[in-house]
């Protein structure tokens, strides 16, 4: 498998092979990205982080991965400190960085930006998230975490938890798990529902769909997916106000559900699982949110070319 040169913008650009291959990358990584081997495998190259968008982990977990490596980073976290401020177009902005490194990793509130950006770029572009489209590098890490958790991915029931309209993580998360044969249950305001084009194209590729409004049924769920309502692409406030706070995890919440349940979040959480969850055996998105790291080396690595 060679993945050197190769653009990352959405899950779907990958199949089931490549994936399960990226993440056996990821678990040889493991060990380098907990800080416990040295290696100089990206000695040399430069990464360009562009994030037009807030993040926390998406950004810190790459430059970590890019620096566990070796390589070196630049880039900008606040846009505002650069020449788009002057009126610089998307697109001359990434034929600037591309002069300057090997990889671009960039977050753009457009959706489609990264794949117009790639079409400008003779670098490897890597989609941080593009809007409320796609986040294919946390749809990776969240495979990861699936498989490490539960042993495999397969087999498992996962529900997915909140805003399924505006989430971008939530949507590369279901054609990935639909790859995967998985059965999955869509949990949302009605509002917020999943756009009906992945659940039907998620169907057409065998996956068994529920949808529902409420958190009946958690007692048959292996791993519980909760995301946070995406209040910053609400065209109207009002629309916000009539969601916010509509479900919450608590420990009443997890009575019944079985023993080896894990929760995960993408994070950042508003309020959406209460902290007392945190000391539970089934909150896993802490684990989750290192996994970032070992999963992005891979990616890294295997764009620039460095692992075949
Ligand atoms: C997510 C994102 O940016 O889409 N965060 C992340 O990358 N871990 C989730 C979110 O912002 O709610």
């Amino acid at each position: 498998m060679n993945f050197k040169g190769r653009d990352v913008i959405s899950i779907k650009d990958f199949s089931r092979e490549e994936i399960l291959y990226i993440l056996d990358v990821a678990e040889k990584m493991l060990p380098i990205a907990e800080g416990k081997k040295k290696s100089n495998l990206l000695n040399g190259y430069i990464m360009a982080s562009l994030f037009f968008e807030p993040s926390t982990r998406t950004r810190l977990s790459f430059e970590a991965a890019m620096k566990r490596l070796g390589g070196n980073v630049i880039g900008f976290a606040q846009p505002g400190t650069t020449s788009l401020q002057k009126g610089e177009t998307l697109a001359d902005t990434i034929k600037t960085a591309e002069s300057y490194c090997d990889v671009i990793v960039m977050r753009h509130p457009k959706e489609g930006s990264a794949r117009m950006a790639a079409k400008f770029a003779s670098v490897p572009i890597i989609n941080g998230g593009d809007g409320a489209g796609h986040h294919p590098t946390q749809c990776l890490l969240d495979l990861f975490t699936i498989r490490k958790e539960k042993g495999q991915i397969e087999g498992n029931r996962v529900a997915l938890l909140g805003d399924l309209k505006y989430g971008r993580t939530v949507h590369s998360l279901a054609y990935a798990l639909a790859l995967f044969k998985v059965d999955m249950v869509f949990i949302s305001p009605p509002e917020l529902q999943m756009p009906k084009e992945v659940i039907e194209e998620c169907r057409e590729m065998g996956a068994n769909i529920t949808i529902k409004n409420s958190l009946e049924g958690l007692d048959e769920i292996d791993v519980l997916y909760v995301t946070r309502i995406q209040k910053e692409r609400f065209p109207d406030p009002e629309e916000y106000k009539k969601v916010a706070g509509s479900y919450r995890i608590d420990l009443k919440t997890l009575e019944n559900v079985k023993e080896d349940m894990i929760i995960m979040h993408p994070l950042p959480r508003v309020d959406e699982i209460s902290p007392e969850v945190d000391e539970t055996k089934h909150a896993a998105y802490f684990r989750q949110t290192f996994n970032g790291v070992p999963v992005r080396m891979a990616l890294l690595a295997l764009v620039l070319g460095e692992i075949k």
